[in-house]
């Protein structure tokens, strides 16, 4: 059985990642391809349930290496009941953030070092790296506007402009160190490029 390919979505609140998952969906199901599309944090009864603790927007005391291991306790949690037997059966899983959100927020946006990250990376994932990872760039303003339209604002969406800069630039820096895996879509551009710019990246992915 061939391992199947570990699909990760990425940026700011309000760059297009939702809408995009959809799209990739589709042209998942078109093509064939037996996947299983899940989310960070999330993803498993315990992952949900910390998604919730860590979202709900008066927990405010939460401290950043709380926030951090909460992310990792769901992740590991998420990778041995449903990432992992997922990839081992051949499925292709498109998860809705992994760890480069880790490295991002906790990373960039808290000011939690990357080597800790890198310590909680590889005792949880041990070898496991998402194969493709798309990252959708908008500038902050405008995905906070895009976001802020959509719902009460959770315990993230209240931080201030300058931590999602810090985001963004944590995230750019990423792909630039690794741009093979790490594509950055442009969030800013219109939903037909956007579309076209993920058929292009995914095309040399499909089998
Ligand atoms: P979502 O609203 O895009 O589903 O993401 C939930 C929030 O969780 C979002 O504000 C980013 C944050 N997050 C982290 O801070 N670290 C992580 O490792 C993950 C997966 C998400």
């Amino acid at each position: 059985m061939i391992r199947g390919r570990f699909l990760t979505l990425e940026g700011i609140e309000g760059a297009g990642k939702s809408t995009s998952l959809e799209f990739i969906q589709q042209l998942l199901r078109s093509a064939a391809i037996p996947h299983l599309v899940t989310r960070e944090p999330g993803g498993t009864v315990l992952g949900e349930a910390l998604r919730e603790i860590m979202l709900r927007a008066d927990r405010t005391n939460i401290c950043a290496d709380s926030e951090l291991l909460m992310m990792f306790a769901a992740r590991a949690q998420h990778l041995a009941e449903r990432i992992r037997p997922a990839l081992d059966e051949g499925m292709w899983v498109v998860c809705d953030r992994f760890t480069d959100a880790t490295y991002a927020y906790q990373g960039g946006g808290r000011g939690i070092p990357d080597e800790r990250i890198g310590i909680l990376e590889n005792w949880v994932q041990g070898a496991l790296r998402p194969d493709l990872t798309l990252l959708f760039d908008i500038p902050v303003d405008q995905g906070l506007a895009r976001a802020g339209r959509r719902s009460v604002p959770d315990r993230f969406e209240r931080e201030k402009r300058e931590f999602f800069e810090r985001v963004r630039r944590h995230y750019l820096v990423a792909a630039a160190r690794e741009p093979g895996r790490i594509r950055v879509i442009d969030g800013a551009h219109t939903p037909g490029q956007v579309q076209d710019a993920i058929r292009a990246i995914l095309q040399e992915f499909l089998p």
